[in-house]
C-alpha cells in the first residue's frame, strides 16, 4: 500500500466519528492540538469531517474563552491520568489545562482552500469561538501584559518533558503526590518517555490545579510553576495573525484592530524571551526570572511568529546549521550539542513532524525556502523510512513513541505528499 493510503488508514482507524484520537491505546481522547493539526490531514479529501473535527472541539470550551487540553469524551480505563482525576465537573468531562492554541492558523487554512460559500456559516459560528479562546489567553495568560504566555504545566506545553521546565519543575513539592499508577508506560517503551520525577510533577500541578477547583486566575497567581512559553507565545501570536485575516473576511473591523495592537504587543516585547548568552529565544522561569538555557525546535518558531529583529535571525539560522551538521534530521528538539540530548526521549531529542511543519512554513516566509525545503525533505524522509510514528530520532530517523499517530498521517497528507 501506497504511504498516501496508508496516512488515510491511519487517520480512519483514529477517527471515532466526530473526534479523533492521537493513537490508540496511549492517548485514546480527544487532544487539542493534535485535533487542530489532524483537521489538515482530513481537509485533503473531506472538508466536512475537517471543520467537524476543530468544531467537535471547540464544544467543550468554556463560558471564560478557556479550551480544554484532553476532552474525554467517552471512558477508557488504560489511560491515567483520566477525568476522575481531574474532576472538571463539565459534560463531556476535561482537563482543566490547555494546549498550543493553533486552531485560528488551521481554521484559516481549512478556510483558504476550500469552498467559500459552503464554509461562510462555518467559519461566522467558530469565529467567536476562535476570538473568546484569545481573549482568554490574554486576560489570563499574559501576567506581565506584554503579549506573552504563561504555562502553568508542562502538559499544556504540548512540549510534556522538554528540559526548558527542568529547573522551574524541581520547585515543585511533591512530597504530597500519593501513589498512582501510569499507564503510559505499559504502552511504549519507558526510555522513550517522561521520568517518574517528571511525572510526579505532573500530577501534583494537577492536584494543585484541582483543589482550586479549576479557577484559573487562582491558578495563574499562585501555581508552583510559572514559565513563560517561547513556543505558545510565537503560536498564539501567529494565531492571532490568522484570527485577523479571519476577522477581515467577515468585515470585523473592531476585532481585526484589537488583534493588530496584540502582535504589536508580542513584536515589542519578544526581547523578553531572548536569551543573550545562548543568542536564541528560550522559555522563561516567570518566578526566578531565569531563561532555561535551552535551545529548542521552538526557538526556530520566530520566523512562524515573524518576530525578532534582523540580528537575532540570523543567529538562529546560525544555530540551525550547526545542529544540522550534527544530525541526521532536523529539527531536534533540542539542541544535540546540550548535555540534556537523549535521542528517543519525547521533546528531549526527537523530530516532531508538526513542530517541523509550523517551522518550515515560516522560514519559507520569512524568505528561507532552501531551509524550509531541508525540513520539508527530512520530515519526508523520516516517514519514509520509519512509518508514522509520534516522533523521530534524528540521527537515525527510527521511530519514538506512538505508532499509526494520527498528526503525523495528517501532516503526511497535507505538507508531505507532494
Ligand atoms: C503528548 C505530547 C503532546 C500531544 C499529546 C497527544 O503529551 O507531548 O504534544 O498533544 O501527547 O498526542
Amino acid at each position: 500500500m501506497d504511504l498516501d493510503s496508508r496516512a488515510r488508514e491511519v487517520m480512519q482507524d483514529n477517527d471515532l466519528g466526530n473526534y479523533t484520537v492521537p493513537t490508540k491505546g496511549l492517548y485514546p481522547y480527544q487532544w487539542n492540538w493534535d485535533s487542530a493539526f489532524c483537521a489538515l490531514g482530513f481537509n485533503t479529501y473531506s472538508e466536512d469531517r475537517a471543520w467537524l473535527e476543530i468544531e467537535t472541539l471547540f464544544a467543550s470550551q468554556w463560558q471564560s474563552g478557556f479550551v480544554p487540553h484532553i476532552i474525554f469524551h467517552k471512558q477508557d480505563p488504560n489511560y491515567f491520568p483520566g477525568p476522575d482525576v481531574w474532576q472538571s465537573n463539565t459534560s463531556p468531562e476535561c482537563t482543566g489545562i490547555t494546549q498550543p492554541p493553533v486552531s485560528a492558523s488551521m481554521i484559516l487554512a481549512l478556510w483558504k482552500s476550500g469552498d467559500k460559500r459552503a464554509n461562510k456559516a462555518r467559519l461566522q459560528a467558530i469565529f467567536p469561538k476562535l476570538v473568546a479562546c484569545h481573549r482568554w489567553f490574554y486576560r489570563t495568560r499574559d501576567p506581565l501584559n506584554k503579549g506573552l504566555v504563561l504555562t502553568v504545566h508542562p502538559w499544556e506545553t504540548g512540549r510534556d518533558n522538554s528540559p526548558e521546565w527542568d529547573a522551574a519543575a524541581r520547585r515543585i513539592d511533591t512530597s504530597e503526590v500519593g501513589t498512582y499508577q501510569r499507564k503510559d508506560i505499559t504502552h511504549v517503551n519507558k526510555d522513550m518517555r517522561p521520568l517518574d520525577e517528571e511525572y510526579d510533577r505532573y500530577i501534583t500541578l494537577l492536584k494543585f490545579g484541582r483543589a482550586t477547583q479549576w479557577d484559573h486566575d487562582r491558578i495563574a497567581k499562585e501555581s508552583p510553576f510559572k514559565v513563560i512559553d517561547v513556543c505558545m507565545t510565537m503560536i498564539l501570536s501567529r494565531a492571532d495573525h490568522d484570527l485577523m485575516l479571519l476577522a477581515e473576511e467577515l468585515g470585523e473591523a473592531a476585532i481585526v484592530e484589537e488583534l493588530k495592537t496584540r502582535i504589536a504587543l508580542t513584536r515589542n516585547n519578544i526581547n523578553y524571551l531572548w536569551d543573550d548568552q545562548l543568542k536564541a529565544f528560550c522559555s522563561k522561569d516567570l518566578i526566578s526570572g531565569l531563561p532555561s538555557g535551552h535551545i529548542t525546535s521552538a526557538s526556530f518558531l520566530a520566523f512562524y511568529a515573524d518576530v525578532g529583529s534582523q540580528e537575532q535571525r540570523e543567529y538562529l539560522l546560525a544555530h540551525l546549521d550547526r545542529i544540522a551538521s550534527k544530525v541526521k534530521y532536523l529539527i531536534p528538539s533540542l539542541d544535540p550539542e546540550s548535555d540534556r540530548f537523549d535521542s528517543m526521549r519525547y521533546w528531549r531529542g526527537p523530530v516532531w513532524s508538526v513542530v517541523n511543519y509550523l517551522a518550515a512554513l515560516g522560514l519559507k516566509e520569512c524568505g528561507q525556502s532552501v531551509w524550509a525545503q531541508r525540513i520539508l525533505d527530512d520530515t519526508r524522509a523520516l516517514v519514509k523510512e520509519s512509518g508514522f510514528y509520534e516522533a523521530f530520532c534524528p540521527l537515525t530517523g527510527a521511530g519514538t513513541g506512538g505508532d499509526h499517530f494520527t498528526w503525523t498521517a495528517a501532516i503526511w497528507l497535507y505538507w508531505l505528499d507532494i
